[in-house]
């Protein structure tokens, strides 16, 4: 069973290795390759585990567990494992809207299982606890993610250039005018 819940310190680990995954495999061909190869897991479990206890600005990290029967392969452990997250709270740039989901990653093998959609809205119910009446989430205008945000009726606000490892790259805002519509988009939940 695929699980979204609050992440614990001790998921960190977890988060850096879909972070370093999901980032290989999403901006291949976007952001420089060596820097992609270069990533860390160590280095990122330690960002997470201080992202996750830091709860300044309403910030928050949610991750998607799998059981070992969700695990693709034949001889599946018994541990639940993370194979997504997402992570947000008040936003950084103020104008665009009030909350600001920034980070989003599933692995590969989870996609297209609901549990994007679940992590959104776990975000716009903890944005909406948190006091945001609207919600935005950057892309960088070249991954197919934006077309994610789009289905679920973002609406894109603006368009800036972004330094990522080193190299300029467009990113675009997606922005929810209402969180009550961000919350609706994602209220149907398919788990296959
Ligand atoms: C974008 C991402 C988070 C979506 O996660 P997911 O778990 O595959 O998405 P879901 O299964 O919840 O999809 C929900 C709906 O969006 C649709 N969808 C998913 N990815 C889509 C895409 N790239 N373009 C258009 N629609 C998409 C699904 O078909 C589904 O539609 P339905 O409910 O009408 O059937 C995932 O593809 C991912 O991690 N991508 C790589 C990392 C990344 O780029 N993150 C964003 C950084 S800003």
């Amino acid at each position: 069973m695929i699980c979204v819940r609050r992440a614990r310190p001790d998921d960190a680990p977890g988060i850096a290795a879909v972070h370093v995954a999901a980032w290989r495999s999403a901006y291949a061909g976007i952001l420089d390759e060596a820097y992609l190869a270069k990533l860390s897991e160590t280095r990122l479990a330690a960002f997470y585990t201080r992202a996750i206890l830091d709860r300044r600005d309403g910030h928050a990290v949610f991750v998607a567990t799998a059981g070992g029967q969700d695990q693709p392969g034949d001889a599946p452990g018994p541990e639940a494992a993370i194979v997504g997250f997402a992570s947000g709270g008040r936003a950084r740039r103020r104008g665009l809207a009030e909350g600001e989901v920034e980070t989003l990653y599933v692995l590969d093998d989870f996609r297209e299982r609901a549990i994007g959609r679940r992590l959104m809205r776990a975000m716009a119910a903890h944005l909406r606890v948190i006091g945001c009446g609207s919600a935005l989430v950057w892309v960088l205008a070249e991954n197919p993610a934006r077309y994610f945000y789009a289905h679920l009726g973002g609406k894109e606000a603006m368009t800036d250039m972004v330094t990522v490892a080193g190299r300029p790259v467009k990113q675009t805002a997606f922005t929810w005018p209402s969180i009550e519509a961000l919350l609706s988009a994602t209220a149907q939940v398919k788990e296959s």
